[in-house]
């Protein structure tokens, strides 16, 4: 029998390029690919593989709890990869309740229909939840986040992902799911939805309109490639023992000033314009509520055990996205269009 994989939230970003990895990689899984389709998902970014035998998309909402117990009940799961969330930051500060709707509710509904379709017998079995290193709050100067740093969050969004952290966990410690848990860092790369910095970035400079840039742009990031962290959650899904929980990051700390104008040095080469015209962009705006002043991730457990490390240095990875936002402008076109804009901004609001 083939092993049968639910992924969540497989239209998104990263889990577009998780759900695109796994379909590749092996072909005698069968993958579907669970995802609501909210302003954040796109069918767009599976095109290249939507026709493959052991693919498939069904268009569900998590925070329904009857559907996912249908879902679990016809389709006999071997293990769940759950990407499925609500996102970005600043939308989570307008309106907290949507986060805890799908990011809490709707992980509690997905733990329910694997526990009670899988009634104890664990064996070949998995819960992975793709978590973020928000949880553990915001860094000083120095150090980093380890597994055993305590959660700490700040935003309404890094709280509905501890809590969701905590549930899965809950459910080991309590009915013996198995589960493992990943806290990543900040990932780019392509189709990458325009409302987070880099791509956000990438689309103004393009554009020749504004880039904001929080305060004076002093908060940090640890960016890594996505296709790293899609790699990383392959080998802890298959490798990792259960109850475990892994941190994933770059070691590739940035200021975001500095990130910004290394990405108007690139955004100028590729568009051939006069060095220094697209930093002219730059505008420092009011700083977002709460916000975290530094992330960095201390990943040594998970290169240690499972043999992880990430492949791409910084400047060839964002070269790399430049090229792919460049290349595929109608993506960028569509997801940014004034129809598109009003879908997603309705939906959000009506949620
Ligand atoms: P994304 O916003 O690009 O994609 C989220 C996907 O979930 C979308 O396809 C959306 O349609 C779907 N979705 C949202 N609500 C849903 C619901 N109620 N039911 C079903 N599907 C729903 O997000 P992303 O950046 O790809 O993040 C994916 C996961 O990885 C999230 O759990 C996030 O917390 C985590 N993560 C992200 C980062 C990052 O840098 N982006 C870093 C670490 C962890
Ligand atoms: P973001 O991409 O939203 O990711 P996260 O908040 O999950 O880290 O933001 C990355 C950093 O960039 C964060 O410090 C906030 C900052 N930022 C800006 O300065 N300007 C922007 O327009 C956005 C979206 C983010």
């Amino acid at each position: 029998m083939p092993k049968k994989i639910l992924i969540t939230g497989g239209a998104g970003f990263i889990g577009s390029h998780v759900v695109r990895r796994f379909v590749s990689n092996y072909p005698n899984y069968e993958i579907v690919n669970l995802d609501k389709l909210t302003y954040a998902g796109n069918l767009a970014n599976l095109s290249d593989i939507e026709d493959r035998p052991n693919y498939r998309f069904v268009k569900l909402d998590i925070t329904e709890a009857a559907a996912m117990n249908e879902l679990f009940r016809t389709e006999n799961f071997d293990g769940v990869i759950h990407l499925a969330a609500e996102s970005h930051v600043d939308r989570s500060i307008t309106d907290p309740t949507a986060f805890v709707m799908t990011n809490v509710i709707g992980t509690v509904n997905l733990l329910n229909a694997a526990r009670e379709h899988w009634k104890g017998s664990y064996e070949e079995k998995r819960f992975y939840h793709v978590s973020t290193d928000e949880v553990y709050g915001a860094l000083g100067e120095t150090g980093m986040f380890t597994e055993s740093t305590a959660y700490d969050p700040h935003s309404p969004y890094s709280a509905s992902k501890a809590s969701s952290d905590h549930f899965v966990r809950a459910y080991h410690d309590t009915y013996g799911l198995d589960v493992v848990i990943s806290n990543c860092s900040n990932n780019y790369g392509s189709h990458h939805f325009p409302e987070k910095l880099i791509p956000l970035a990438i689309n103004n400079i393009k554009n020749s309109k504004p880039v904001p840039v929080y305060g004076r742009g002093e908060n940090v990031r640890d960016w890594l490639w996505v296709e790293d962290h899609a790699r990383a959650i392959d080998v802890i899904y298959h490798q990792a023992a259960s109850g475990q929980t892994y941190n994933i990051g770059g070691h590739n700390e940035w200021k975001n000033i500095d990130l910004i104008n290394l990405l108007c040095r690139i955004m100028d080469k590729k568009l051939e314009r006069e060095p220094g015209t697209s930093a002219k962009l730059i505008t420092f705006v009011t700083d977002r509520a709460g916000h975290d002043l530094r992330y960095a991730i201390d990943s040594a457990k998970l290169q240690k055990e499972l043999d992880w490390v990430p492949s791409l240095q910084f400047e060839e990875g964002l070269e790399k996205t430049v090229d792919w936002y460049l290349e595929n402008e109608d993506w960028l076109n569509n997801v940014t269009s004034g129809n598109y804009q009003a879908y997603y901004e309705n939906q959000y609001q009506n949620r």
